[in-house]
C-alpha cells in the first residue's frame, strides 16, 4: 500500500463524520473521500444546499470539495468504495445501551459492530480501520475479532483516532486542533494515518499512544470537561445562597494558570450527545473492573448535572406568575441545531409535567423534531420569533446562550406584568430587565 492513503471511506455521515471528512478532503485534495450512511435522507441533505448539520463555516468547506474529492453516498449505492479504500473511518453513534447487560450505562456497540462486519465483507487488500467514534476502552479488540472471523481475504490494522471537536466550533477545532490522537500498535498504519493529518497539523500536535490509552483518553477528556461544568454548577447553588457571584468566582479561579479560564461557565446543566453517555460508559467500565469508588466519583458529576437541571426547572415553576412559560433556546449550546440531551429537553419535560404550557423559540433547532422528542404534548408549541414566544408569558427560561438573547429589548416585549426571567446561562442584560420592571433570577446569583 502507498504510505499516504489515497482513498478514504467514512461510515457515518453525522455531526462528526460529515464535518471531519469535509475538512480532510479540503486539506488533502490528492485524497478521494467517500462518506456512507444508512440514512439516505441524511445523505440527500449532505448533497443539497441545506446540510443536515448546522455548523459555522461548514457550508463553505463542503461547497469547495463536494463532487471534487468528497462524495456522500447512501450505503446501498456506495458500499463498493470499501473494496478500494486504504483507510475506513467508523464514525457511527455509540449511545448508552437501553437493554441487556450494562443497560443505562454501557455504550451500545451494535452500530460499530455492524460497520466492522460490513468492512470485513467488502474490503479487499490491506485496510486500515479507524475508530473515530468514541468507544469504551478495549473496544478495538471486538472490532479486530469481527474482522478476523468474518474476513474474506483482506488484511486489517485497527487504530483509535478519537475526535475532540465540539459542536458550534467544529470547523475551527478540525482545522486548528489542540491535538490529534492516534492510538495503535502497527507503526505502518499509524504513519499512514499520521501522513493525512500532517498535511495541516503541526507534527508535535499529533500524539501517538497505545490503542487502549487512546480509547481511554477520549473518555477521560470528556469526563474532565464535564467535571469542570459540574464543579462550577455545584458552586452556583452556593453562590445563590450566599450572595457570591458565580461569574466572579469563576473569573478569579480561572486566572490560576494551573486551572485556566475555559469551561467555567455556570449553566442550567451540560447537554449534548456525549458528556453524559461518555461519563456513564466510564462509570460502567470502572464497575466492570471492580472499582466502585472510582465509579461513584464520576457518578457525582452526572448527579450534579441532573440536579442542576431540575433545580432550575423548579425555580421557574415557583416564580411564574401564570401557567404560560416562554423557553428561549432548545439547542444544547449556541451555534448548533443539535438538541440531543439538551437542558431544554429536561426543563421542558419538567414544566409540562407540572401542568404548565410551554412556548419555545430557538433560531436553529427544528421545533417539530423537538416536539416529537417530547412526544408531541398538547401544551408545547414553537414560536418563530423571540417576541412571539414571550407574548403573554408569566415566566421566561433562557436555556441556550444564543447571541440574540443578549440584546433582547425587554422594555418592548409583551410579558405579563410581574413576569420573571430565569436566566440559565447568565446572558441576559440585567439592567434592561430591571428597567422594564420584570423580575430576574440568574443561575449562580442571589435572588434580589
Ligand atoms: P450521529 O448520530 O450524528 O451520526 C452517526 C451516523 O451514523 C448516523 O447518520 C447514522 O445513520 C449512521 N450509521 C449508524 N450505523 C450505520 C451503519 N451501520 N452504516 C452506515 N451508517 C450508519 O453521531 P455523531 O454525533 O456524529 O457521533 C458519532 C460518534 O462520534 C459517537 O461515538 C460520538 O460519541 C463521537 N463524537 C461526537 C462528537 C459530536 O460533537 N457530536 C464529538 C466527538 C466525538
Ligand atoms: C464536547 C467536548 O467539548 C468535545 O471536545 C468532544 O469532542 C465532544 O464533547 C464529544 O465527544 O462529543 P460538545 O458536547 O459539542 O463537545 O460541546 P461543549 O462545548 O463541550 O459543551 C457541552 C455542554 O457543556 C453544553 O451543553 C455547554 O453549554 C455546556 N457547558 C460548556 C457549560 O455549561 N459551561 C461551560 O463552561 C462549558
Amino acid at each position: 500500500m502507498n504510505a499516504r492513503p489515497q482513498k478514504i471511506v467514512c461510515i457515518g455521515a453525522g455531526y462528526v463524520g460529515g464535518p471531519t471528512m469535509a475538512v480532510i478532503a479540503a486539506r488533502c485534495p490528492d485524497v478521494q473521500v467517500t462518506v456512507l450512511d444508512l440514512n439516505a435522507a441524511r445523505i440527500a441533505a449532505w448533497n443539497s444546499e441545506s446540510l443536515p448539520v448546522f455548523e459555522p463555516g461548514l457550508p463553505e468547506v463542503v461547497r469547495q470539495v463536494r463532487g471534487r474529492n468528497l462524495h456522500f453516498l447512501a450505503q446501498a449505492q456506495g458500499v463498493a468504495a470499501l473494496a478500494e479504500a486504504d483507510v475506513v473511518f467508523i464514525s457511527v453513534q455509540t449511545p448508552t445501551k437501553t437493554s441487556g447487560a450494562g443497560a443505562g450505562k454501557a455504550s451500545d456497540l451494535q452500530y460499530v459492530e455492524a460497520c466492522a462486519r460490513l468492512i470485513a465483507e467488502h474490503a479487499r487488500g490491506h485496510t486500515i480501520v479507524v475508530e473515530k467514534s468514541t468507544m469504551p476502552v478495549r473496544a478495538a479488540e471486538r472490532i479486530q475479532q469481527i474482522l478476523s472471523t468474518t474476513q474474506t481475504g483482506g488484511t486489517f490494522a485497527v487504530l483509535s483516532n478519537p475526535e475532540f471537536l465540539a459542536e458550534g466550533t467544529a470547523i475551527r477545532d478540525l482545522e486548528q486542533p489542540d491535538r490529534v490522537l492516534i492510538g495503535g500498535e502497527d507503526p505502518a498504519a499509524v504513519a499512514a494515518l499520521k501522513s493525512i493529518y500532517a498535511t495541516w497539523v503541526a507534527p508535535e500536535k499529533i500524539l501517538t499512544t497505545g490503542l487502549w490509552s487512546a480509547e481511554l483518553s477520549k473518555l477521560a477528556a470528556n469526563a474532565f470537561l464535564a467535571q469542570r461544568v459540574s464543579s462550577i454548577n455545584a458552586l452556583s447553588a452556593l453562590c445563590e445562597k450566599t450572595g457570591a457571584e458565580v461569574a466572579e468566582v469563576a473569573a478569579v479561579v480561572g486566572t490560576d494558570s494551573r486551572i485556566g479560564p475555559k469551561f467555567l461557565q455556570a449553566s442550567v446543566g451540560f447537554g449534548g450527545s456525549c458528556f453524559q453517555k461518555d461519563l456513564l460508559s466510564l462509570i460502567y467500565l470502572c464497575e466492570h473492573h471492580g472499582l466502585p469508588e472510582v465509579a461513584a466519583y464520576w457518578q457525582g458529576v452526572v448527579d450534579i448535572n441532573e440536579w442542576q437541571k431540575h433545580r432550575f426547572a423548579k425555580v421557574v415553576q415557583q416564580v411564574a406568575v401564570s401557567g404560560r412559560i416562554a423557553v428561549l433556546g432548545l439547542a444544547f449550546k449556541k451555534d448548533t441545531n443539535d438538541f440531543r440531551e439538551s437542558a431544554a429537553l429536561a426543563v421542558c419535560r419538567s414544566l409540562l409535567q407540572a401542568g404548565l404550557e410551554v412556548v419555545a423559540y430557538d433560531p436553529r433547532v427544528d421545533g417539530s423534531r423537538f416536539a416529537a422528542e417530547l412526544g408531541h404534548p398538547a401544551r408545547f408549541s414553537v414560536a418563530s420569533t423571540v417576541s412571539a414566544a414571550l407574548a403573554g408569558a408569566g415566566a421566561v427560561a433562557v436555556l441556550t446562550e444564543w447571541e440574540e438573547f443578549k440584546s433582547i429589548a425587554w422594555a418592548s416585549v409583551q410579558l405579563l406584568p410581574g413576569a420573571v426571567i430565569c436566566d440559565g446561562r447568565n446572558v441576559v442584560d440585567r439592567a434592561a430587565v430591571q428597567q422594564a420592571g420584570y423580575g430576574l433570577r440568574v443561575i449562580g446569583s442571589a435572588a434580589p
